[in-house]
């Protein structure tokens, strides 16, 4: 049990990479608060760790919404005592096209769930971080951050902040006890983004043109991101902060 009690904020882990390490902290014993904007989704994933005689519940929140991520913080504390993580997992992307054809809408929306989303829960969790005598944030970035490829400009430079923005928070928040580290996925076929990803239906084709670029040849799963996560949440990282594991099969050597 090697994140035993400790109590963790998954966003977005109605589906996708999240659902994986919501499952995946709560195996390891976590008291898991899993959150998505989908009610439904969200649910579904808690009664799975219910069954697996997991702890969990469900709070709905929207994280480019600053009231939804403070109560989201609240609920936290109130269910579980205290915040010890928040994996800031929840994303959004353009479809994968030429960046002038992207609108302002879709570029909006990108830097408000990629990016604003940190910025809300900087501000909501540090406090209950500093009440707890330190804490953990994981930021699920990408690869597209650290080796950008045409069609998904604005997405790529959302993940780079989100970067930046992590190796800055590491610094400062460090004597607070607080760890911000990031973790960059390559690409998951099985997600709900893995079509505007790679920019229309997920043909063989496509798949083995993106495969052949991932020297490990094969495309990464939401386990093997939520091993990483598992990691970083635990105190065998107790002295890992500012750092970008990359979960990609070495596509960014
Ligand atoms: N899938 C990939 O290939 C890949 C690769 C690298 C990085 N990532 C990153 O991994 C993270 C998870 O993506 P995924 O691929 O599992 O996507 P996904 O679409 O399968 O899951 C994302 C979840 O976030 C939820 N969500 C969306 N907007 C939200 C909001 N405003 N508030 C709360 N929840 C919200 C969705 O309802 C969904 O359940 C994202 O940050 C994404 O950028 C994904």
């Amino acid at each position: 049990m090697r994140v035993k009690d400790k109590s963790i904020i998954v966003t977005g882990a109605g589906g996708g990479i999240g659902e994986g390490i919501a499952k995946r902290l709560a195996a390891e014993g976590a008291q898991v608060l899993v959150n998505d904007i989908n009610p439904a989704a969200g649910q579904q994933v808690v009664e799975a760790i219910l069954r697996d005689g997991g702890k969990a519940s469900f709070f709905a929140a929207d994280v480019t919404k600053s009231a939804e991520v403070k109560a989201l913080v609240e609920a936290a504390v109130e269910r579980h005592g205290k915040l010890d993580v928040m994996v800031n997992n929840a994303g959004w992307t353009h479809r994968n096209r030429p960046a002038l054809e992207v609108g302002e809408d879709e570029f909006d929306k990108c830097y408000a769930v990629n990016v604003k989303s940190i910025y809300l829960a900087t501000v909501h969790a540090v406090p209950a971080f500093r009440a707890n005598g330190g804490g953990s944030f994981i930021n699920i970035a990408s690869t597209a951050g650290v080796r950008p490829r045409p069609g998904l400009t604005w997405y790529n430079g959302s993940k780079g902040a989100v970067i930046t923005t992590s190796k800055s928070l590491a610094a400062e928040l460090g004597p607070d006890n607080i760890r911000v580290n990031c973790i960059n996925p390559v690409f998951n076929p099985d997600t709900g983004l893995a079509a505007e990803f790679a920019g229309g239906p997920l043909t063989e084709e496509r798949k083995a043109k993106f495969r052949a670029t991932i020297p490990l040849g094969r495309f990464s799963t939401a386990l093997d991101v939520a091993n990483a996560a598992l990691y970083l949440a635990s105190d065998e990282a107790a002295f890992i902060s500012g750092v970008c594991i990359e979960v990609d099969g070495a596509r960014c050597v």
